[in-house]
C-alpha cells in the first residue's frame, strides 16, 4: 500500500499544480486585459513544463510499477486498481513521446494556426497544404511514438477516447451517415416548415441570462460551487472540488444560442460536479472518462431534454414572462419547431442536430485517410466538396466553408472529431435507459422536475470517474455496447413528428 498511497500523493499535487493553469486560462477567456496575452502564455507555459516534468519523473514510474505488483490491484474493478491501470495509460503516453516531437509539434502548430486563420479570411487552401502536409507527417511520427494495433488512427483518437478503436466506431459511424443522408433527405422534401422566426425576434440579453441561469440551477448546477460567465468560445471547466463553471455568449437576436449553449455547458458542468472531487481529486478516479462521455452529458441536457417538448411544456409558459414581446400568442408546438428547425449548412459550429454527426463523420472520414496514406493533403478540397455534395447535398462554394472552417488540423487535434459523435450516440443510448428506469420522466419534465434525470446521471455515470472506459461504461449502464439505432430511432421520431413525414 506504501508506494500506492505515495503515488496518490504525487499526483494530487500535480493535479494541484495543473488546476491553476484552468482557471488562468478561464480568466484568460473571460477578464484578461489583452495587453495581459504575452504574460499569460508565459504562465501558462511554465505551468506546464513543471507540470509534465513532475508527472514523467522515473520516480512516478517506479511508483506505479511498485503498486502494480502489489494487493491494491487485486479487484480489477476497484478504485485503486482503476487508478493504477489508468496512470500507468497516462504515464506511458506522456513519457513515449521524445521532447524533440514534443517541441516540434508546438512550434509547428503555433506557425500554422496563425497561417490558416490567413488562409481561411482568404479562402486560400494553398497557403495552409505545406502546414496540413506537416501536421500530417508529425501525427504519424505521433502515432509511431505511441505504437498501434491496426492503423494509425487509433494510437491519436486514445488521446481524447481511451481505448477506443476505429475498428469499433467505424461501422457503427457508416450506418449512421447512411440513416443520416436519408433523414435528412425526407426534411427536405417533407410538406411541414417549422417557422425559425420565432426565435429571432429581439431576445434582451439580460433577460436571458436570468432565464439560462433559472434553467440551470432546476437542471441542479450548484451555484455556490459553480458561476456562468461570458466568453467568445463558450466552454465548461472543472477547476476542483467545489469550483465549476461554465460560459457562454449572447446574441441579441437569437433565442437559441445562449440558451441551448448554457444548457450544453450545464450538462458538462454537472459531470464535472457529479465526480467524488472531495475524495478522489488529482487520480483518475476523479476524472472524466473521455470527451465522448463529457460530450454525451452535455448533449443530453441540450437536445433530449432542451429541445424536448414535456421540457417546454413547463419552461415556455416561464419563458413568456421574461420575453413578453417576442413570445406573445407563441403555441408550444410552433415554438418546438422553431427551437428544432433543421437547414444543411457549411459551417459545423452552426449546425443543428440531425446534420451536426454528419459534418463529424466527414471529418473523421477524410483524417482517417490522411494517416493510412489513402488521401493526400493537396486533395483535401477536392475529397471534402465531393463527400459534402453526397451527404448534404449542396455544393461547397469555397475552401473557407469548407475544409479551412476549423481549427483542429492547425493545432494538432487529429482524432479528436470522432468524440462529438460518440457523445450524440452514447447520449441517446443513455437517456433511452434513463426512461426505462424512469418511465414518468416526461411527466417529470412537464412539470419542470429535472433533478431526477441529474440522479440518475450521478449514479449510473458521474460518480465513477474513470473507473470504466468509455464502451465498457455504455455497457455497464445499458447493457449494450456502442449502437448506432437508438440515436436514429430518437431523430427519426422526433423530426417526424416536426416535419410530418
Ligand atoms: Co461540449
Amino acid at each position: 500500500m506504501a508506494a500506492y498511497d505515495e503515488l496518490i500523493k504525487q499526483c494530487k499535487e500535480i493535479a494541484t499544480l495543473a488546476s491553476t493553469a484552468s482557471i488562468l486560462h478561464w480568466d484568460q477567456q473571460t477578464y484578461m486585459p489583452p495587453q495581459g496575452a504575452a504574460f499569460r502564455a508565459e504562465q501558462l507555459g511554465a505551468i506546464s513544463n513543471l507540470v509534465h516534468q513532475r508527472f514523467t519523473d522515473p520516480k512516478i514510474g517506479d511508483l506505479i510499477s511498485e503498486a502494480e505488483q502489489s494487493d491494491v490491484v487485486k479487484d480489477p474493478e476497484s478504485p485503486e486498481a482503476a487508478n493504477i491501470r489508468e496512470l500507468r495509460h497516462a504515464y506511458d503516453k506522456a513519457t513515449k513521446l521524445p521532447t524533440e516531437l514534443v517541441e516540434e509539434i508546438t512550434k509547428t502548430t503555433s506557425l500554422a494556426q496563425q497561417d490558416w486563420v490567413k488562409a481561411r479570411a482568404n479562402s486560400d487552401f494553398k497557403l495552409f497544404l505545406p502546414w496540413l502536409e506537416k501536421v500530417v507527417k508529425l501525427s504519424k511520427e505521433k502515432a509511431d511514438a505511441y505504437g498501434y494495433e491496426g492503423e494509425p488512427y487509433n494510437a491519436l483518437l486514445d488521446d481524447y477516447e481511451p481505448g477506443a478503436t476505429v475498428d469499433e466506431i467505424v461501422d457503427v459511424f457508416e450506418k449512421l451517415r447512411n440513416e443520416l443522408v436519408t433523414l435528412l433527405q425526407k426534411i427536405k422534401d417533407a410538406p411541414k416548415k417549422p417557422d425559425v422566426s420565432i426565435v429571432e425576434r429581439e431576445y434582451d440579453v439580460e433577460l436571458q441570462r436570468i432565464f439560462g441561469e433559472s434553467v440551470a440551477a432546476a437542471m441542479g448546477f450548484d451555484f455556490t460551487s459553480g458561476r456562468l460567465d461570458v466568453t467568445t468560445h463558450p466552454f465548461c471547466t472543472g477547476i476542483g472540488p467545489g469550483d465549476t463553471r461554465i460560459l457562454t455568449r449572447y446574441n441579441p437576436n437569437r433565442l437559441n444560442d445562449a440558451l441551448f449553449g448554457i444548457m450544453h455547458e450545464a450538462g458538462h458542468g454537472l459531470y464535472e460536479m457529479g465526480i467524488d472531487k472531495k475524495k478522489y481529486f488529482g487520480t483518475p478516479m476523479g476524472e472524466s472518462v473521455s470527451l465522448g462521455i463529457h460530450e454525451s452529458q452535455s448533449r443530453m441536457w441540450e437536445n433530449q431534454v432542451g429541445r424536448s417538448k414535456p421540457f417546454w411544456k413547463y419552461f415556455l409558459p416561464q419563458a413568456k414572462r421574461l420575453f413578453r414581446k417576442s413570445l406573445e400568442g407563441v403555441e408550444l408546438d410552433d415554438f418546438y419547431g422553431a427551437i428544432n428547425n433543421v437547414t444543411p449548412s457549411y459551417i459545423r459550429v452552426e449546425a443543428d442536430e440531425a446534420t451536426y454527426n454528419l459534418h463529424i463523420l466527414l471529418r473523421f472520414e477524410l483524417e482517417r485517410a490522411l494517416l493510412t496514406g489513402d488521401l493526400k493533403p493537396a486533395d483535401v478540397p477536392g475529397e471534402w466538396n465531393d463527400r459534402f455534395q453526397k451527404y448534404f447535398g449542396i455544393e461547397v462554394d469555397k475552401d473557407a466553408n469548407g475544409c479551412l472552417q476549423d481549427v483542429h488540423w492547425s493545432s494538432g487535434l487529429i482524432g479528436y472529431f470522432p468524440t462529438y459523435t460518440l457523445g450524440n450516440l452514447y447520449s441517446a443510448q443513455f437517456f433511452n435507459k434513463a426512461k426505462e428506469d424512469m418511465p414518468d420522466l416526461d411527466e417529470q419534465f412537464e412539470r419542470g422536475e429535472l433533478l431526477n434525470l441529474r440522479e440518475w446521471l450521478r449514479v449510473n455515470i458521474h460518480q465513477h470517474g474513470q473507473r470504466y472506459r468509455a464502451n465498457d461504461l455504455c455497457k455497464k449502464v445499458t447493457g449494450k455496447p456502442l449502437d448506432y439505432k437508438p440515436l436514429v430511432a430518437y431523430m427519426n421520431a422526433k423530426f417526424g413528428e416536426i416535419y410530418g413525414f
